[in-house]
């Protein structure tokens, strides 16, 4: 054989068995060390900002006169409107304005995120991608490609791109109204008998698998893939969960994608037992912060500013920035990542709620950004004061309720304190510290008090 043969032989040999499987090309056999260094950026990165807009946005939670409350990107569902009544409504309330996608990563970028996971497809099934298998896209009506838009904005401020995409569509025709147990509009008229006469569910994957290779070959590298979401019912197989995902590992190696293409107890539990690396890269517990962490796990909790995560003109409901800088304390302190919410206006503007918020969580982001990102969960136990974050040869200290006599006392086990300092300080003048019997009583400086969480770094060795 020549050289050149001999060469060709793996990709044969995987042909082969490509066929062998049935046509479905295998997941990419990853070492741990390898799987580490692709996760190695998102480990480190602690904050990301989620961004849902899309044609909910114009209806702002309100429907016929009706105000609708939870997440209102929901409302065609919670309202029961058939697709085509939908589309026609929303439509022209959607009007991008030029530029929007740049403030979305400045703000992203000022408020300290390393990511933005954006909404290219909601369960509504609007694409804000060019298409070619639908045009129930953005381009076909605002002759723009706003995911091209969008992705171009997040790259120039350097920031990892993440696209959620929903396998749930309630606009393809093609997409079953009963019996998956995932939401459906439809399933909001009893009236209607067969609701599912003529759909045929294969034809619909087969639409969705074409959409995702669409986003997964055209606009270049994107960092995460962000599915949403299962049930017990449809999840893995019923979705061609393994082929979906080597096709978009196929575009794009080093991709992370999440595990919400299986129905995972990890979205509203605790379960850690179910977590399974084939399943996806992460899993994301919604809407709330895991009591212990998941040791061993990597998870991403995604939360709502207020009460939504498409915009709604009566959700006054807003987390303080107290509530956003201590959730990401607590969620870095347990080994997580912490992905917040922002829900665009239709055309895109973020509302000033929200950009108040994420620049005041920006302000202590870079002052204290070195407590967060890098870190890892607190290796030492809980503390009554605050939380604890570690780099490998050092602690910081977040201090949620201040000594009365300044003096903090942290459990160090097997470390000893090298050095404590206030990280806010300039100087870095060192702290008294006093150690003994594997605790610390570190005397703290009032000046560098901060009200939301003020940080100590201390250095340690054993
Ligand atoms: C849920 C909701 C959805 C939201 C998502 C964010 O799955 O269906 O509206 O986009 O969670 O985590």
């Amino acid at each position: 054989m020549t050289r050149f043969t001999m060469a060709a032989l793996p990709s044969l040999l995987l042909g082969a068995a490509v066929l062998l499987c049935g046509g479905v090309a295998p997941l990419t056999a990853e070492t741990p060390a390898e799987r580490d260094a692709r996760m190695a950026w998102w480990r480190e990165a602690r904050l990301g900002m989620f961004v849902h807009w899309g044609l909910y946005s114009g209806a702002e939670g309100v429907w016929d006169g009706k105000q609708y409350g939870g997440g209102v990107e929901w409302i065609q569902h919670y309202a029961g409107v058939p697709a085509d009544a939908y589309a026609a409504r929303m439509k022209p309330l959607f009007k991008p304005r030029p530029g929007f996608a740049r403030e979305w990563a400045r703000l992203a970028k000022e408020m300290g995120a390393s990511y933005v996971v954006f909404t290219s497809k909601h369960h509504e099934g609007f694409a804000l991608w060019d298409s070619k298998v639908t045009d129930f896209d953005a381009k076909d009506f605002t002759g723009r490609d706003l995911f091209k838009e969008i992705v171009a904005a997040l790259r120039a401020e350097g920031l990892r791109v993440g696209v959620y995409f929903s396998v749930i569509d309630w606009h393809h025709p093609d997409f079953l109204v009963k019996g998956t147990g995932l939401p459906h509009p439809l399933q909001k008229h009893p009236e209607i008998a067969d609701p599912d006469a003529g759909r045929d569910w294969n034809r619909y994957v087969r639409f969705m698998h074409q959409q995702a290779e669409e986003v997964a070959s055209r606009y270049g590298k994107l960092d995460i893939l962000w599915w949403d979401y299962s049930s017990k019912e449809t999840q893995g197989d019923r979705w061609r969960a393994p082929e979906l995902m080597a096709m978009v590992r196929r575009h794009q190696p080093r991709i992370l994608m999440n595990n919400r293409l299986y129905h995972s107890e990890n979205v509203s539990g605790d379960n850690l037992s179910i977590f399974d690396v084939a399943k996806g890269d992460f899993t994301t517990p919604e809407q709330h912060i895991p009591a212990t962490g998941m040791p061993g796990v990597d998870w991403e909790a995604c939360m709502t500013l207020n009460g939504t995560w498409g915009w709604s003109q009566h959700d006054f409901n807003w987390k303080s920035t107290e509530t956003l800088i201590r959730n990401l304390v607590d969620i870095a302190s347990k080994g997580g990542n912490y992905l917040i919410n922002a829900g665009p206006l239709a055309d895109g503007t973020i509302p000033e709620p929200i950009v108040v918020r994420f620049r005041e969580l920006g302000a202590w982001m870079k002052q204290y950004g070195a407590a967060i990102r890098g870190t890892t969960a607190n290796p030492v136990g809980a503390v009554e004061w605050g939380r604890i974050t570690a780099k490998p040869d050092r602690l910081y200290l977040h201090v949620f309720q201040w000594p009365k006599d300044n003096i903090l006392t942290v459990p160090l086990k097997d470390w000893r304190a090298v050095r404590a300092t206030m990280l806010a300080d300039p100087e870095q003048v060192p702290l008294a510290v006093e150690s003994a019997d594997g605790t610390a009583k570190i005397t703290l400086k009032p000046a560098f008090q901060n009200p939301y969480a003020s940080v100590v770094e201390v250095r340690v060795a054993r």
